[in-house]
């Protein structure tokens, strides 16, 4: 439904399997906190999708479920800025996957580069399985179902995203059309009045001949400020303006994190299954613990070996928590043996305990509570399924499905 400013819609999930770590934190949620205040935004716990890899083992899906509301809440996601919900809750989402699943071509999804390279990493896991094939579909309908035209992902996702985009416009293309769509598009511009009409005429012209997007967007702009035509018209319209048919579902574009890529305790990416991970919930002296055990350029044997930052994974936790008078006294004294390792480490178990200490304190608050978390869900799930509805409304009517 194009009534709804999509630019302005936000969604994005995340999959219930393991605890939550500074990864989770500095890829994804710090990001969130942000958007929450400028964007109408949409967070759900993916617990379909955790079944696509895990399903010889869903008994864990729902700790982790409780967990990572916890950890969201717990970490500055706010539930009266943005709608926080559980996707299996909003089954919607499973029958407009189906739906779209009809008309997806077997290739796109075989194509999506994270099949493969799954498949290969999880050697133990057995997914040449129907649901994993399909799961960048069932995101796909995640996102279609919201309107969502932005959706803050990883670089892994974002083939994901496109091919949102494909489906969506696949989409529109074979339903979007009514039978006398062209007739009906004409007769809608005309109730805009004379001098609107023809604005939209010329300027729907000029996108149509030179693909002028500031002529496109002048035009949409139009659309919304019409006050005398009906919303189907509106739509129809916005459709007709693009040269497609009605448009039903919007597309989205992935809206790139920007943070620094949160390195583990070994230097590689921060993930459970490399054993590598600082938890939200992690105690002080287990953090502190954890850093003063890290790996530190192997060179630097003894206090009077030179180092080098370059080869330590300390170094890249001081380039996401320290200063730059922190950072140049670090540079100094390991690359002249003037400091000690220790010594080093210890600005960032400070820093790190900072960070995590009161979203731990919170966090065990929220685990005597959890009556309010529960409820917290089932609110946005709630709301989350009215969009759901509504969506699923146009989409039954444009697939003919409508029967009752
Ligand atoms: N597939 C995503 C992941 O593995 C999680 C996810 C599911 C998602 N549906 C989504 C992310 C929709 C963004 C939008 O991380
Ligand atoms: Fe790493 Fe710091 Fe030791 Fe240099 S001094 S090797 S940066 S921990």
């Amino acid at each position: 439904m194009s009534s709804v400013n999509s630019q302005l819609r936000v969604l994005s999930g995340m999959r219930p399997t393991g605890q939550l770590h500074l990864g989770h934190l500095h890829g994804v949620i710090k990001n969130w906190t942000t958007l929450q205040h400028e964007y109408e935004c949409f967070f759900f716990i993916a617990d379909w999708h955790a079944l696509t890899t895990h399903y010889d083992d869903p008994l864990i899906i729902e700790n982790n479920i409780w967990d990572m509301a916890i950890d969201w809440l717990a970490a500055g996601v706010n539930p009266s800025a943005a709608t926080l919900f559980i996707q299996s809750r909003v089954p919607e989402h499973a029958e407009l996957h189906l739906l779209l699943s009809m008309m997806t071509p077997l290739g796109w999804l075989e194509r999506v580069p994270s099949y493969k390279d799954m498949q290969e990493n999880l050697q133990d896991k057995d997914l040449s399985t129907y649901g994993f094939l399909g799961y960048p579909l069932l995101q796909s309908a995640d996102i279609l179902m919201y309107q969502a035209g932005n959706v803050p992902v990883g670089a892994d996702q974002v083939a994901h995203v496109e091919l949102t985009r494909e489906v969506a416009r696949r989409f529109n293309h074979l339903y979007g059309r009514e039978p006398d769509f062209e007739e009906n598009a004409l007769g809608a511009i005309k109730k805009m009045g004379k001098k609107a009409a023809s604005l939209f005429r010329n300027l729907r012209k000029t996108y149509l001949e030179t693909g002028d997007h500031e002529a496109l967007e002048r035009a949409r702009a139009l659309l919304k400020e019409q006050q005398n035509i009906s919303l189907g018209d509106q739509e129809r319209l916005f459709g007709y303006l693009e040269g497609s048919g009605k448009m039903i579902l919007a597309e989205p574009q992935s809206l790139l994190t920007r943070a620094p890529k949160m390195p583990g305790l070994d230097g590689r990416k921060m993930s459970k299954s490399y054993d590598n991970i600082i938890s939200l919930r992690e105690e002080n002296d287990s953090i502190s613990q954890k850093i003063k055990t890290m790996p530190t350029d192997p060179a630097r044997v003894r206090l009077t070996d030179p180092g080098n930052p370059e080869k330590c994974p300390v170094w890249e936790f001081h380039q996401i928590y320290s200063d730059q008078q922190t950072r140049d006294w670090v540079q100094e004294g390991c690359t002249n043996a003037g400091i000690g390792c220790l010594e080093c480490k210890k600005p960032v178990i400070d820093a790190v305990v900072n960070e995590v200490e009161p979203i731990r304190l919170k966090a065990r608050q929220l685990e005597e509570n959890m009556g309010m978390v529960k409820s917290v869900i089932s609110d946005g799930s709630e709301k989350a399924r009215e969009v759901a509805r509504e969506t699923m409304v146009d989409v039954r009517q444009a697939m003919g499905l409508n029967y009752r």
